[in-house]
């Protein structure tokens, strides 16, 4: 982007920054959650990196967010309430090492001190002699809120500090954080449910709206938490870990899992056990807070803006992230079937850098009411592929663009109609993308491992194929010439070509590619008709068989019977055959205990997967369907069954729990 654009991003980008802060810090109501602020503030800090000459020390994002609130009196901190600086990656935990390593004299030898960084309110407490007087909030990090009485409800917050431990007199600040534990915050929002009362996002404004309200009985009731981090520094006091020990003695409640690390791999090694553990955790968490261990050290860093220089807050990898979508460009698929794919900014999220998304279908983006240029919140939860699940509207300019559907394929420019309600195909049969994709289709379900997408593309422009039958009449005489192919890649493609050919009626009907047939139908299919010929006849003759037929709906009828009369098809079928492909019968199952009895499965099973439960029916004799009527003989209920079981009682069908189910089995 040019800099009059990146100018109009910044200000954009502060503008909802700032709005984001204000319904996170001042209102506790969050519309997005903390991953989507920080990848608009990460954003905006590399645009800043880019175009320091729009830097403003006045700008919110240099500002400790939240104000406080006018209800509550509002009391200067004795030392200002400060933020960290985050770290979104190893990367730049070494970034921050570096510039600390440069600040220090050289060869100072230090430790790190790890600890959990808790999702919950900052709050300062203060004691005089001894015993608790004042709480307060963060707020803007030199004033804050005085929420003393509600604090006091809280029951790990101790009211006196035992004269004896600690060895000090006078006033000390104790900071730390308040909590709501996720098994309250559950409890908490099923009750407000039911109550018709609104929800909370999370456990962190859980515990704020419970402190930051008048009324000390409801705090009470909140059930809240206090774990200490932080403590003024006494004449004795030399490191941060030993204000942990201290306070520990003061009867605090400190969070065991904390680390001395001589390095930073030891760092990373803590910040990886955390990991592991952090999902279980009873409290929201979303990092680890890592310090220089020695005070004087951190007196040597000292701060700047708003954070210390000798902390940082490793973020774990956000599974939300925001970016721009630089474009909408469309696939085309084995069936033909056009789908639209958002490229993006490339941006990290979950660990891994994230380019493209798919959009499924026209429906899709309108209902998410996408447009070209519009900044996006996408997810990705673990290895799940990524998607885009929010527009942030208010980061448009003006100059996005809908995006409609080409009426051309744009592959091979044929025509494209809209099938279905969403659904957009090219309906040129001859597509080169669509054979394309048909190939590498095929050649996975056949599990043709040799021949990669690659592989198939260099056989086809070599002329060596011309469609996927022809792969079964390659020789290794064919492929040894190619440049890059050796004697051995030869024979092994050829060796597993050879071991590939034969498949199960399932298998093949899978791998023909017809519309709506996947590996489920296809199997319903075999199934119920045993061999390939029987298939074709049905498709092609009699539709109200195939219909009738549990689980197979009238769209894929339609589909086989298409297919079924499409003479190409006949021929390629033929072809294959011909080139030596065998197609299995599937044996009709034998007579068993379940031979004339129809089940539906319904709810989660505990004890097996509704697939494998399935199997075990259908190799018994029985059928599984995916409707209740008079003629289900039983109705499997696992938990949180919904209308398929009402539906059974209405109709007096025999109903099983998991329990009874094992035992027929
Ligand atoms: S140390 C310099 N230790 O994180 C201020 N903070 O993003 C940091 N937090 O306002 C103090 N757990 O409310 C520290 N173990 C921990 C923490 C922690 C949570 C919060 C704290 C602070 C915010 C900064």
């Amino acid at each position: 982007m040019g800099k009059i654009e990146d100018h109009k991003r910044i200000i954009k980008l502060r503008q909802e920054i700032a709005r984001l802060r204000d319904a996170y810090h001042t209102e506790n109501t969050p519309n997005v959650t903390d991953d989507v602020y920080d990848s608009l503030t990460r954003e905006l800090r590399e645009l800043l990196k880019k175009r320091p000459e729009f830097n403003d020390i006045n700008a919110p994002e240099n500002r400790i967010a939240g104000k406080p609130l006018d209800k509550f009196l509002k009391v200067k901190h004795q030392s200002r309430m400060l933020s960290l600086n985050d770290a979104f990656s190893y990367e730049e935990l070494y970034d921050w090492e570096k510039r600390i390593k440069k600040l220090l004299p050289q060869n100072s030898k230090f430790e790190y001190f790890c600890e959990v960084k808790f999702d919950g309110l900052a709050v300062s407490l203060i004691y005089e002699n001894g015993k608790f007087v004042r709480g307060t909030t963060r707020g803007d990090g030199l004033v804050g809120e005085d929420i003393t009485q509600n604090l006091k409800t809280i029951e790990s917050i101790p009211l006196f500090l035992p004269p004896d431990k600690g060895g000090f007199r006078g006033v000390l600040e104790v900071r730390g954080e308040a909590l709501m534990s996720k098994k309250t915050f559950t409890a908490l929002n099923k009750k407000n449910k039911k109550d018709g009362k609104t929800l909370f996002a999370n456990t962190r404004n859980a515990a704020a709206g419970s402190l930051r309200q008048l009324d000390p009985q409801l705090a009470k009731e909140r059930h809240l938490n206090f774990v200490a981090y932080d403590m003024s520094s006494l004449p004795f006091t030399q490191n941060h870990s030993q204000k942990h020990e201290i306070l520990r003695e003061l009867g605090f409640k400190v969070e065991k899992l904390e680390a001395k690390c001589k390095s930073l791999p030891e760092v990373i090694k803590f910040i990886e056990k955390f990991a592991k553990v952090r999902e279980k955790f009873p409290y929201g968490t979303d990092g680890i807070v890592i310090s220089i261990d020695d005070l004087k050290l951190q007196e040597v860093l000292g701060v700047i803006g708003k954070a210390p220089r000798f902390m940082v807050a490793f973020k774990y990898p956000a599974e939300k992230a925001t970016t721009i979508v630089k474009n909408i460009i469309v696939n085309v698929g084995r069936t033909g079937a056009l789908t639209p794919l958002a490229i993006f900014e490339p941006t990290l999220v979950a660990g891994s850098t994230v380019s493209k998304a798919t959009l499924h279908n026209m429906d899709q983006i309108e209902r998410l009411g996408l447009r070209i240029g519009d900044t996006v919140v996408i997810e990705k939860a673990g290895d799940v592929i990524p998607k885009v699940v929010e527009v942030l509207t208010r980061l448009r300019t003006g100059k996005e663009k809908k995006f409609i559907m080409p009426k051309n394929c744009p592959v091979c420019e044929g025509k494209v109609e809209k099938k279905e309600l969403v659904a957009y195909y090219c309906v040129n049969k001859k597509c080169p993308a669509k054979n394309e994709r048909f190939l590498d289709h095929f050649v996975s379900v056949f599990e043709i491992y040799e021949l990669g997408p690659k592989i198939l593309r260099r056989f086809k422009d070599e002329g060596l194929i011309t469609d996927a039958a022809d792969i079964f009449t390659l020789t290794k005489e064919d492929i040894v010439p190619l440049e890059r192919f050796g004697e051995k890649s030869a024979e092994n493609i050829i060796e597993e070509i050879k071991n590939k050919k034969k498949v199960s009626l399932a298998k093949f009907l899978w791998a023909l590619g017809i519309l709506h047939v996947g590996e489920e139908t296809a199997r319903d299919l075999a199934v119920n008709f045993g061999t390939l010929e029987k298939v074709i006849a049905s498709a092609s003759l009699d539709l109200v068989e195939i219909d009738s037929i549990e689980n197979i709906g009238p769209a894929v009828s339609k589909s086989l019977h298409s297919f079924f009369t499409d003479k190409n098809n006949l021929h390629f079928i033929e072809k294959l055959k011909k080139n030596g492909v065998v197609v299995e019968k599937m044996e009709k199952v034998k007579a068993g205990k379940f031979t004339g009895k129809t089940f539906v499965l319904t709810g989660t099973l505990l004890e097996m997967s509704r697939e494998i439960a399935k199997e075990k029916i259908l190799a018994l004799g029985g059928k599984v369907s995916g409707s209740v009527s008079k003629n289900t003989s039983y109705v499997v209920a696992g938990v949180d069954s919904g209308s398929k079981l009402t539906t059974a009682q209405k109709l007096g069908v025999k109903i099983l729990d998991e329990k009874e189910f094992l035992k027929l089995l």
